[in-house]
């Protein structure tokens, strides 16, 4: 079966249980679960009745579609996602964001925890993503292009939409919520960042670094998805404090920012895209 075979029968199982038709997709980070809880869920599946669909092996659930309303808004939400450090193959870790898009979204919202470039960031802060620096030695469109997904050469100019980038940082600013903005460089991992790396990191003009985020936003935008993205930054990045990084630390920070978090949505889906084309 082709990729395009393979989404057919995975959307067609989806459709199955739920006629619902999402507009908005949402990709949660590690830790940023909560956000769940305030949405009307209408079907709930685990990534592993899903046929073809990747699961992932990191610590904790292994993941799960769910189908909602929020603010009247139809979305899809992916709670868990595959990273390439897994060893999956970049088409596994697209495979979910091309399934939202056979579903019918028009907009993909990605949210990750990152490490922060910039010193003067604090553990907890938002970081609005404006652009991407694809360090992961790969790209999910390598091989033959395939045509009815999107273009051979997909332009990136705009890989992240100014207008919803622009009502995020709006949102976090009406909301008082610390964020910043700027550039997320995506990184295989599973290493975390040397000083010397980090260093470099900076000096191209990094604000974050993560092991995600870049395959999707590319494969959405390929799509032809306004994207739109955010980290929560959980810790700064190697060498900028002397303490050394753990992944426990990185959850625990995602997991107290719950209510900011959870806040931002809800302004952001009831100011930004209800009711707007
Ligand atoms: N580096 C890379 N990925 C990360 C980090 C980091 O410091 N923190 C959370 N994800």
């Amino acid at each position: 079966m082709d990729v395009i075979e393979r989404l057919q029968e995975t959307t067609h199982y989806i459709r199955s249980l739920s006629q619902l038709k999402p507009r908005v997709g949402i990709i949660l980070g590690s830790g940023l679960g909560a956000l769940v809880k305030y949405v009307q869920i209408e079907k709930e599946i685990p990534y592993e009745d899903l046929p073809n669909f990747p699961t992932p092996s990191v610590e904790g659930h292994k993941g799960r579609l769910i189908l909602g309303e929020w603010h009247g808004i139809p979305l899809a939400i992916l709670q868990g996602r595959v990273h390439y450090y897994e060893g999956h193959k970049m088409d596994a870790v697209v495979y979910p964001i091309r399934t939202l898009a056979m579903l019918g979204i028009e907009i993909a919202i990605l949210t990750n925890s990152a490490g922060g470039l910039d010193p003067k960031m604090t553990p907890g802060d938002f970081m609005v993503i404006e652009d991407h620096i694809n360090l992961m030695g790969n790209n999910p469109l390598m091989g033959p292009n395939i045509k009815n997904l999107g273009p051979r050469f997909p332009d990136m100019t705009e890989a992240y939409d100014r207008k919803l980038t622009a009502g995020m940082i709006k949102t976090l600013k009406d909301l008082d919520i610390p964020h910043w903005q700027g550039v997320y460089c995506g990184v295989s991992g599973p290493t975390y960042e040397t000083p010397a790396e980090v260093r470099f990191l900076q000096t191209i003009g990094g604000k974050a670094v993560g092991m995600s985020t870049v395959p999707e936003a590319i494969a959405a935008n390929h799509l032809g998805l306004r994207v739109c993205a955010m980290s929560c930054v959980t810790n700064p990045a190697a060498g900028i404090h002397t303490t050394k990084l753990t992944h426990d630390e990185v959850t625990e920070i995602a997991n107290s920012v719950e209510k900011q978090f959870c806040d931002f949505f809800d302004r952001f889906l009831s100011t930004e895209l209800a009711d707007k084309p």
